[in-house]
């Protein structure tokens, strides 16, 4: 079984990107499955609670589940062009400490999706996050893309997902993760 972990960068209870996770757990091939986390309890990095308090029980939680997985999925929303704050405070916590990087992200398959109700998708918050699994050792997959835009028509009132088309476009995105994360894992 390939298990996958994917994080919504949203805390809005009626998120389109936490839809779009949704949606793709429930478009996983055969033999895999998606798990989702959330970065929902993690509170603002301060270099001073972490040197008295270290590291936040919710951090510690998701870091864990990360390091188990076979890949990791981000779907993050677009705020001002680039990566949302609570999104990218979320992985600075779960790079804390630097010693435990390699156990959580090192070697790790990531993907990136996003939806936006705006014409472009999230291509600028995507472009924004490439340095991030780069700068933690991870393996972004780069082959394909998701860039849901427009995605108020996309979703229906309760959040589930309306469009078929990109249902399918949903459903080939994973299928690629999936066999991307195979592919890594059998190498070693
Ligand atoms: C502070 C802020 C900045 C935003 N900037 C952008 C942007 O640059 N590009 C974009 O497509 N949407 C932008 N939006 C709109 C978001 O894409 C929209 O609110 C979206 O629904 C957020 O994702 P969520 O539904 O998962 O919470 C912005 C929203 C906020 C609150």
């Amino acid at each position: 079984m390939t298990k996958l972990i994917g994080v919504s960068g949203s805390l809005r209870r009626g998120s389109l990107n936490s839809a779009l996770l949704r949606a793709a757990a429930e478009r996983m091939p055969e033999g895999s499955e998606l798990v989702i986390g959330t970065i929902r309890g993690i509170p603002l990095y301060n270099g001073d609670v972490e040197a008295a308090e270290g590291i936040p029980e919710p951090v510690t939680a998701l870091k864990d589940v990360i390091a188990a997985a076979d890949g990791l999925l981000l779907v993050t929303p677009e705020y001002n062009n680039s990566i949302p704050g609570v999104f990218k405070n979320a992985i600075d916590w779960l790079s804390r400490p630097p010693a435990d990087i390699p156990r959580v992200f090192g070697g790790k398959p990531v993907a990136l999706m996003g939806a936006s109700p705006g014409g472009f998708g999230t291509i600028l918050s995507q472009n924004a996050w490439l340095a991030v699994p780069r700068t933690l050792g991870a393996e972004l997959w780069g082959e394909g893309r998701l860039l849901v835009s427009r995605a108020q028509q996309v979703f229906a009132e309760d959040g589930t997902l309306a469009d078929e088309k990109v249902g399918e476009r949903l459903q080939a995105f994973m299928e690629g993760f999936v066999r991307f994360a195979r592919s890594l894992s059998q190498r070693g």
